[in-house]
């Protein structure tokens, strides 16, 4: 029954719509009516600026990062994945937005750093690295979560942890079909520094 209990606060947590509870209360804008009407750390950014951008970032990694170390503290790896799945599902499928959201990069890497913090951090300087170089977040996006599978296996990480980064890695990449079609384009937009 306590398991089941954590799973539910891990979906609501997860479901906790930072970036639209920031640009609401603190910038009086509705996130999902700008730019790539996304709900997530980029599109703060773009839309609110950059401290708006990393709030929303450290929150949204936040709440992955929580929901896997309390169901560790409940349960073995499987309850830790379960609540990692269902951390992202509840921060991309929202309960407070009418089950829509962001596309789990921030709170999926959060899970990460909480059960394989080498490898998400490589994953992490690959998604810097390919930002600085093309400055397509969507695509430093990508890159990281295609690496980090290879990163678990390569740290020798439990079975158990490489599925899940496959899987949710393969799920943040599926949240990404629009940028990849605006990417293949040439429609994406570009981040940029300057406000
Ligand atoms: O984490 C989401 C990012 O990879 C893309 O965001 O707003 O450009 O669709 P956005």
């Amino acid at each position: 029954m306590i398991k089941l209990l954590v799973l539910l606060f891990s979906y609501l947590l997860g479901s906790i719509p930072m970036a639209y509870m920031i640009g609401k209360f603190r910038y009086g804008k509705d996130i999902r009516k700008y730019g790539s009407g996304n709900v997530g750390a980029t599109n703060a950014f773009r839309i609110l600026g950059p401290a708006a951008g990393i709030t929303v970032l450290a929150a949204d990694a936040l709440k992955g990062f929580l929901a896997v170390l309390i169901a560790g503290y409940f349960g073995g790896p499987f309850m830790v994945i379960a609540a990692g799945f269902i951390v992202i599902f509840g921060h991309t499928f929202s309960a407070f937005l009418k089950f829509r959201g962001g596309k789990g990069v921030a709170t999926g890497a959060g899970t990460f750093l909480a059960i394989a913090p080498k490898s998400i951090l490589w994953a992490v300087l690959i998604f810097v690295l390919i930002v600085l170089l093309f400055r397509f977040v969507s695509l430093g996006s990508i890159s990281g979560a295609a690496s980090l599978p290879v990163l678990l296996f390569i740290y020798q990480r439990p079975w158990a942890y490489v599925i899940y980064g496959l899987v949710a890695a393969a799920f943040v990449i599926f949240k990404h079909r629009s940028n990849i079609e605006r990417l293949r384009n040439g429609l994406e937009p570009k981040i940029t520094w300057r406000f």
